[in-house]
């Protein structure tokens, strides 16, 4: 078994683009620049927008964080996604989901100016990925395809099963790994709550894409010698000789299931900072787009 270290694959993607923004602000032009907009205090959000805008000072981007009040109107949060479409500055903006209930993502998310949604969210944007066209790819399943790329993971004619149908991860995932590039070629089972017999497609995967958000639900049992594992779940699990008082769990039962993976990602240190890395990614190629 080897592990996909997503932590080395994330800081060789950052420190390619560490190079390209010094090469930016060398010749005298405009630096990416990333607003994150964060509505309430949730900490899992929290501790995801830090990271981004961490991200942003390693590679050199400018970066907003827009902190919201929990009880903002979504007309307010509107009114703060329409300043910074119209802000020349600023190349991406992101909306950390989930946001509160009396909030619609999908106005949220409608109200992003497509050459703006560094997460790949707007509808215009989903639909230039489904065609193949080049677009903002959410940057879950981005960063997963960056890591297969990075450890040359063989993907044509495999049969990926991915489980989860979120907007997010696993229906774009689906799209990623069908469509006729490398990686991808792949022949794809998209598995969900209402699937009879998950363990059955599990079993004949080569590659499983785990984005449930139900931790170590992929169990040995379920997983076939040689398979590739991708763990994308990440919940926090309460844990009093943490000093934070949570350790974090995947989706996939690690231990049981490691031994009989040709690779498998950790959890943490998989696909999250993958999916830093992508979006960082996609933030350079919007300011690349617009100047
Ligand atoms: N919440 C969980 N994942 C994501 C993501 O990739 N982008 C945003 N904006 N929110 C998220």
């Amino acid at each position: 078994m080897q592990i996909l270290d997503g932590k080395k694959a994330a800081q060789a993607i950052k420190d390619e683009l560490k190079i390209d923004v010094a090469q930016l602000a060398a010749e005298g032009k405009k630096i990416p620049h990333l607003a994150a907009i964060l509505v309430g205090n949730n900490g899992a959000s929290e501790t995801y927008v830090g990271a981004k805008v961490k991200a942003c000072e390693e590679v050199g981007f400018r970066s907003t964080l827009v902190r919201l009040d929990e009880n903002i109107s979504e007309n307010k949060l509107l009114d703060e996604i329409r300043l910074l479409n119209t802000d020349p500055d600023v190349d991406g903006i992101l909306v950390q989901l989930p946001l509160p209930k009396h909030i619609s993502d999908e106005e949220v998310i409608n109200a992003i100016d497509p050459d703006k949604d560094v997460d790949g969210f707007h509808p215009v944007n989903v639909g230039y990925m489904l065609q193949g066209l080049p677009t903002f790819v959410p940057a879950t399943p981005h960063g997963i395809m960056l890591l297969l790329q990075h450890y040359k993971i063989e993907t044509a004619g495999k049969h990926a099963v991915v489980v989860g149908r979120s907007n997010i991860v696993g229906r774009p995932m689906s799209v990623l790994l069908s469509s006729n590039t490398n990686p991808g070629n792949c022949t794809v089972t998209v598995c969900h709550s209402k699937t009879n017999n998950i363990k059955e497609f599990c079993l004949q995967a080569d590659i499983i894409v785990a984005a449930l958000g139900k931790p170590e639900f992929v169990t040995a049992d379920m997983v076939k010698e040689g398979a590739v594992v991708i763990d994308v779940g990440i919940t926090r699990m309460e844990d009093p000789t943490k000093k934070s008082g949570f350790k974090l769990k995947g989706d996939v039962e690690f231990d049981t299931v490691a031994p009989k993976c040709s690779w498998i990602t950790p959890v943490p240190g998989g696909v999250g900072p993958m999916t830093i890395a992508a979006l960082m990614k996609n933030t350079y190629k919007s300011c690349m787009q617009k100047n």
